[in-house]
């Protein structure tokens, strides 16, 4: 089987990184020719075209165009964790492609850890990706749209005998090596009203939450292609979640970090850090809706995750060097000012539904 291998969002933060880093590798299996772009608008498709790869400009929404436009064997969603069209419909393309060509096809899902903080409705205690996820996942589907997907896409990708992982991303940071949108969001937005208020905000409670580099999750799914091609089992279906979680964040020590680190460049009159007056405050100044603040700034998980480490995923930044270069996440937003995509404004969209 040759590495045809879609990567959709790839004008988006990880979609656009995945691109970048698997074509820096110079690694055979990520050859031009065999990766495809997808991406949503004529100006994205033009600015990715010139790095010699496929691109293809569609609607993942629209299920004719998909099932039609895809041809290939792999594919790495990126553009909707919320939105289960979406991959259904990739899904449903994949399953044609191994009934025509009678070869394996693979669907590697993003979904988002929100789905597993006990603020969604997820179980308090430790939850193990080796144990019952799946199942727990899909009693619980309804009451949070992230849980929801991952169970359709599972049982769609099993109904089509298509081979189905999540990958589960916590915070990412890092600024992005793509072509099109280069930002994070928690981060960067973070950053950017912290600049507009002259003050780093916090909330009250000291959350521990997951974080990552922008590199070491593109390594992981570049691992998990890897086992791909090289034909070797790994967890997938009910049991294929991935968290990529490299390693903890304490909230009030990443914002005093923060607030130092903007105080030195004399963009916050204080290197202290305040409490967020009200949760609609924050809303306001953080530009999401007020139902979100919580989730994004607020939750913490508590996963044990073993399939990564069982791949050979070893994420090569600490919380400690994330830390020390806390700065980058100021500087890439003083470079880049706002991130380039929708996914705010599809927050506000699942907000109003
Ligand atoms: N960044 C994080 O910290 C993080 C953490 C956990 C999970 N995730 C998940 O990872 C995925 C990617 O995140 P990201 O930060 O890379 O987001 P992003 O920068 O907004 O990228 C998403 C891309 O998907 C495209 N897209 C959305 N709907 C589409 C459609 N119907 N048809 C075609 N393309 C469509 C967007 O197009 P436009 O450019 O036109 O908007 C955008 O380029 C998301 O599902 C997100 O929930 C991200």
């Amino acid at each position: 089987m040759g590495s045809n291998i879609l990567i959709t969002g790839a004008a988006g933060y990880l979609g656009g990184s995945l691109v970048a880093d698997f074509l820096a590798s110079n690694s055979t299996q990520f050859r031009k020719e065999n990766i495809t772009a997808a991406v949503r608008s004529e100006e994205q498709a033009k600015t990715l075209s010139k790095l010699g790869i496929n691109v293809l400009q569609l609607d993942l929404t629209d299920e004719k165009v998909v099932v039609e436009s895809l041809l290939l064997s792999i594919v790495i969603h990126c553009a909707s964790s919320l939105d289960e069209r979406l991959a259904l419909h990739l899904i449903t393309a994949l399953g044609k492609q191994r009934e025509v060509r009678g070869e394996e096809t693979y669907f590697i899902h993003t979904s988002g850890l929100s789905a597993f903080y006990e603020s969604t409705g997820w179980p308090p205690g430790e939850t193990k990706d080796t144990g019952p996820v799946f199942d727990l996942e899909k009693q619980l589907a309804d009451s949070f749209p992230i849980r929801k997907t991952d169970v359709a896409v599972i049982e769609h990708a099993k109904a089509r005998g298509v081979t189905s992982f999540i990958v589960i991303p916590p915070t990412v940071y890092g600024k992005g090596t793509g072509e099109w949108n280069k930002l994070s969001v928690v981060l960067p937005v973070c950053v950017q009203a912290s600049i507009s208020n002259k003050v780093v905000y916090k909330f009250p409670e000291n959350i521990k939450v997951s974080g990552v580099h922008i590199s070491d999750l593109t390594a992981l799914y570049g691992s998990i292609i890897e086992k791909i091609l090289q034909k070797e089992t790994i967890p997938s279906g009910p049991e294929g979640y991935y968290f990529a979680l490299a390693h903890d964040l304490i909230w009030w020590e990443v914002l005093d970090h923060l607030a130092a680190a903007l105080k030195a460049r004399n963009l916050v009159v204080d290197s202290k850090t305040q409490i967020w007056p009200s949760d609609e405050a924050a809303a306001k100044s953080l530009g999401v809706p007020v139902q979100f603040v919580q989730l994004l700034w607020n939750s913490g998980e508590n996963i044990i995750s073993e399939n990564t480490r069982r791949l050979g995923w070893k994420p090569a930044w600490s919380k400690d060097r994330f830390l020390q270069n806390i700065d980058d996440e100021i500087e890439a937003v003083l470079d880049l000012g706002k991130a380039k995509s929708s996914l705010i404004d599809s927050l506000f969209e699942s907000a109003k539904g």
